[in-house]
């Protein structure tokens, strides 16, 4: 693995998260009335925050990464006096322990695995902040192992699916998304106890759809330096396809025998992997 990427209890991280920012994750203040937003990268994380983002009068800051920066962030983050969206990718068991404390609301977006091993390659050739890699075969093999970063998604997916009925926490799907948007959207703001009329919903579906976010990272008054991924600030690396099913058009038939194998092994017990049987 490249030098961009180093691993912490045994998980790949950028360099960009520090060890001592990750060791320090637990000296992390929450606020009861903080959200987290929360995924393995390339699940639709930028969609949600757009959506929250475009809530009438929600009076919100969508911040930095959790995971991005040195400690004194935690100190900016405290200044902060609108009510805080932090996005993260930390799985589960990493995340500070004072969220868990404090019980704060938690979205967490999950999408079909296949497609996002497909969207994080386009990643780690595209994204500089990431280790070269030559081939999409090379890919499959460390994304089955979960040698890459912030590790396997099973693990992550798993570790959220222990808490899916804690009250605090939102399960959100991508292709649920995709199919209905309005619906999700709904979701999301009587999760966050936003009220929000029909018409408005209706507006903002419109405003964040893939075609509508993407030409919207192109432009001038849009901030090409702002993403909330830890992994890159550049904002035109996140708007690729958009698209659910990409995944055929880059596995084998060999390679989907195997993950699908992997898929039924380690997904077993699990009730949210009924989403993705396809
Ligand atoms: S990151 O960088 O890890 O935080 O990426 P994340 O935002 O989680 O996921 C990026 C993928 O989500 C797609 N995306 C969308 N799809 C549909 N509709 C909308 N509005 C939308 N916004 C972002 C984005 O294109 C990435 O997927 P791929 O498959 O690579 O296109």
């Amino acid at each position: 693995q490249s030098s961009v990427l180093h691993k912490f209890k045994g998980i790949l991280f950028s360099t960009m998260s520090s060890e001592e920012l990750l060791n320090s994750l637990d000296f992390f203040n929450a606020r009861e009335d903080d959200v987290f937003l929360v995924s393995y990268p390339k699940s639709g994380t930028h969609w949600i925050a757009e959506v929250i983002g475009n809530i009438p009068n929600a009076q919100i800051s969508l911040t930095s990464p959790i995971e991005l920066g040195d400690i004194s962030k935690f100190d900016e983050l405290k200044m902060n006096c609108k009510r805080r969206v932090i996005p993260t990718h930390l799985s589960y068991n990493m995340l500070p322990v004072n969220i868990k404390q404090k019980q704060c609301k938690i979205i967490y977006i999950i999408r079909n695995p296949k497609d996002t091993a497909v969207s994080l390659f386009h990643y780690y050739r595209d994204n500089p902040n990431l280790p070269g890699i030559e081939t999409w075969a090379a890919f499959f093999e460390l994304f089955l192992r979960g040698d890459v970063v912030y590790g396997s998604w099973f693990d992550h997916v798993l570790s959220w699916e222990e808490h899916k009925n804690d009250k605090n926490i939102l399960i959100i799907f991508y292709e649920e998304m995709k199919r209905d948007l309005s619906k999700s959207i709904k979701k999301i703001t009587t999760f966050l106890g936003i009220n929000v009329s029909d018409s408005e919903i209706s507006k903002i579906a419109g405003k964040t759809s893939f075609s509508e976010m993407k030409n919207n990272a192109a432009k001038e008054n849009c901030d090409p330096n702002h993403t909330i991924c830890a992994l890159t600030s550049n904002r035109n690396l996140v708007f690729r396809k958009g698209a659910v099913g990409d995944w055929i058009n880059y596995f084998t038939a060999k390679q989907r025998r195997i993950f699908d194998e992997l898929f039924t092994e380690k997904m077993k017990h699990s009730e949210l992997a009924r989403h993705f049987e396809d």
